[in-house]
């Protein structure tokens, strides 16, 4: 029968016979399937696995943190941890246009990746966190974007004499499923639980040109939202197990204008931010999430007071459809 400790038991028996005394790579994106994916896999052949994380620059704040705390203390994981934050950023200098945004975020990955994959030597298998509906929805033949735009946590697209035989464990598991195997080797639940985070990061709520400075206006300005959220207990800890009212997914999203504010007796003219939450089941129809006035006023003030460069708060009371969750 079906328990999280005897799904463990049968991946970890499967891959001890698939990949023996050989070493195997994990790219590891901080997201729920990729790091259960690697979990699983340090479970059955330890040191043999070496799990990289790049890190774009394009990640919330405390994210790099939070994925070398658990694979380095809390599994004693081989991680690597690949500083990447300016090759993202200058490959995306000047660029504006979402789609765009995507395609390079995705080529420079898989080239990223490439680069430490060959610097580590020959490595026989590659890890993927491919789950089951991933298998199901890459079949058919009209792709969704949020599975398009997945090809490249899955390293997809790499080149040919770079090739790998795959370990993918989680291949027969849907996501609570995943989350359950997770929770029992003993990822932390902020990890397991997490909202969705799209794959492109921060580019896609940085709208308008990415840099350094509006990445870190951003970054901050979404710490104080989704810390007051959480503090206020309306973030849902456990996806589809709460009451319809829970948030679902909350975040900032950093616009390309300015607006004219006021401070002391000094006129501003500054950028604006945009909050984003909503209730939803399954992030295909959404609703904006009537937060409490109170708590709002509080993150509009947090926000302006705490980050530079920022004058105005405005909320996005939009449902999907027809807005889509995210801004780009
Ligand atoms: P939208 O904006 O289409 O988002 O309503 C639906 C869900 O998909 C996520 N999303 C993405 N995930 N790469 C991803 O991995 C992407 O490019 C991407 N775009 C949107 C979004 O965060 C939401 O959960």
């Amino acid at each position: 029968d079906w328990t999280p400790t005897s799904i463990i038991t049968q991946a970890v028996e499967r891959i001890r016979a698939q990949v023996g005394s050989e070493r195997a790579l994990a790219a590891v994106s901080g997201g729920v399937d990729s790091s259960v994916a690697a979990a699983l896999v340090q479970r059955a052949i330890g040191d043999q696995l070496v799990a990289v994380f790049v890190d774009t620059g394009l990640l919330r704040q405390g994210e790099r943190e939070q994925v070398e705390t658990t694979f380095r203390k809390t599994l004693g994981a081989n991680l690597i941890v690949v500083d990447a934050a300016e090759t993202f950023l200058n490959a995306l200098k000047g660029v504006t246009d979402p789609e765009q945004k995507r395609r390079i975020i995705g080529e420079t990955f898989i080239r990223v990746f490439e680069q430490e994959a060959r610097r580590l030597g020959t490595i026989r298998f590659l890890v993927q966190g491919t789950i089951y509906p991933d298998v199901v929805e890459s079949s058919a033949p009209d792709r969704s974007r949020a599975q398009r735009i997945k090809t490249h946590h899955n390293v997809g697209g790499l080149p040919a004499d770079l090739s790998f035989e795959l370990v993918e464990p989680l291949r027969y598991l849907f996501k609570d499923e995943v989350r359950l195997v997770g929770e029992a080797l003993g990822l932390p639940p902020a990890l397991v639980w997490r909202q969705p985070f799209p794959g492109p990061g921060l580019a896609v709520r940085c709208l308008g040109e990415v840099t350094a400075e509006r990445l870190a206006r951003l970054r901050a300005a979404d710490a104080i939202f989704t810390s007051e959220l959480e503090h206020a207990g309306l973030l849902q800890q456990r996806p589809g197990s709460e009451g319809e009212s829970a948030v679902a997914q909350a975040f900032a999203v950093l616009l390309p204008v300015q607006s004219v504010g006021v401070m002391g007796d000094q006129r501003t003219y500054q950028d604006v931010v945009a909050l984003r939450a909503v209730t939803t089941q399954d992030f295909m129809t959404a609703h904006w999430a009537r937060l409490p006035d109170d708590l709002l006023e509080r993150i509009a003030n947090r926000i302006v007071n705490e980050v530079d460069g920022i004058n105005r708060v405005v909320y996005d009371i939009t449902s999907k459809p027809p807005a889509t969750i995210e801004w780009e």
